[in-house]
């Protein structure tokens, strides 16, 4: 596991772009796992401008996205489908018919949960997955649970999870409170890994997730045993690793 700490948000945004566009252009073909939330929405934002400068060709990329919202149509204005589009998909040359999210709307879940599983092994799995933290640990939409599950499959909202996103609705009680999340099993299969997380909030759930034992009672422990995981986070989100014995980290100004 690498560990990189740079200064702040935007410096992130800048390093996890670059990141992102040396495996784009690099790869014959990419399959590209994305992630939604705030924390990439800069990294985005970079990605686009990079492509504007004609240093970045997103058009052998395929993505896979991590989640979307039960009961959410691709249309919706909360969906993961429209914060996709409005964060990157519309800026940069991707095929559309090369983005995958689960279908939110779908008449039935396990057949929508089968179909993406098979996806991701008709893709040839993901090569670079991209992720966030949430305040709880978990990745995609895994939330602290008794074991670590394999595939995609709906799960109940936490609390803290509902808590953290009904900003992003007009009331508590338009948040839906079940999602379709991309499995543990199927993100630990990625061949890289990126997580990304800014911010003093997510320092405590970075300190369990990266020094803490592996749980999944914090998800995104489990990336301790990934072979191939850079863990790109800012000063504060880095505070309780800063100096903590064991831990190796390196700082980038
Ligand atoms: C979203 C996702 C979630 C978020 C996490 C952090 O597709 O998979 O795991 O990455 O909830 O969200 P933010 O970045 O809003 O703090």
């Amino acid at each position: 596991m690498e560990i990189l700490i740079v200064d702040n948000p935007s410096k992130l945004a800048n390093y996890a772009a670059t990141f992102i566009a040396a495996r784009v252009n690099q790869a014959e073909r990419l399959v590209l796992g994305l992630a939604t939330g705030s924390t990439p929405v800069n990294t985005y934002r970079e990605l686009s401008a990079l492509y504007r400068s004609g240093k970045l060709d997103f058009s052998k990329v395929v993505s896979i996205n991590l989640d979307e919202y039960v009961g959410l149509s691709a249309e919706d204005k909360q969906s993961y489908r429209q914060f996709m589009n409005e964060n990157l998909f519309n800026h940069v040359n991707i095929n559309l018919a090369n983005t995958h999210i689960f279908n939110g709307k779908a008449e039935d879940f396990a057949q929508e949960c089968a179909r993406y599983d098979s996806l991701i092994v008709e893709k040839g799995g993901i090569d670079l997955q991209l992720l966030g933290i949430g305040m709880n640990g978990h990745i995609g939409f895994n939330e602290p649970d008794d074991y670590f599950s394999m595939t995609s499959h709906v799960v109940d909202l936490s609390t803290e999870t509902i808590l953290s996103n009904a900003p992003y609705f007009e009331s508590v009680d338009q948040m839906p409170k079940q999602a379709l999340t991309m499995g543990i099993g199927q993100i630990f299969k990625a061949k890289t890994i990126l997580l990304l997380a800014t911010g003093e909030s997510k320092s405590a759930v970075i300190t369990s997730a990266l020094l803490g034992p592996v749980t999944p009672r914090c998800p995104a422990s489990i990336l301790q045993l990934h072979q191939d995981v850079t863990i790109l986070l800012d000063c504060e989100a880095a505070r309780g690793i800063l100096g903590a014995k064991g831990v190796y980290y390196k700082e980038i100004h």
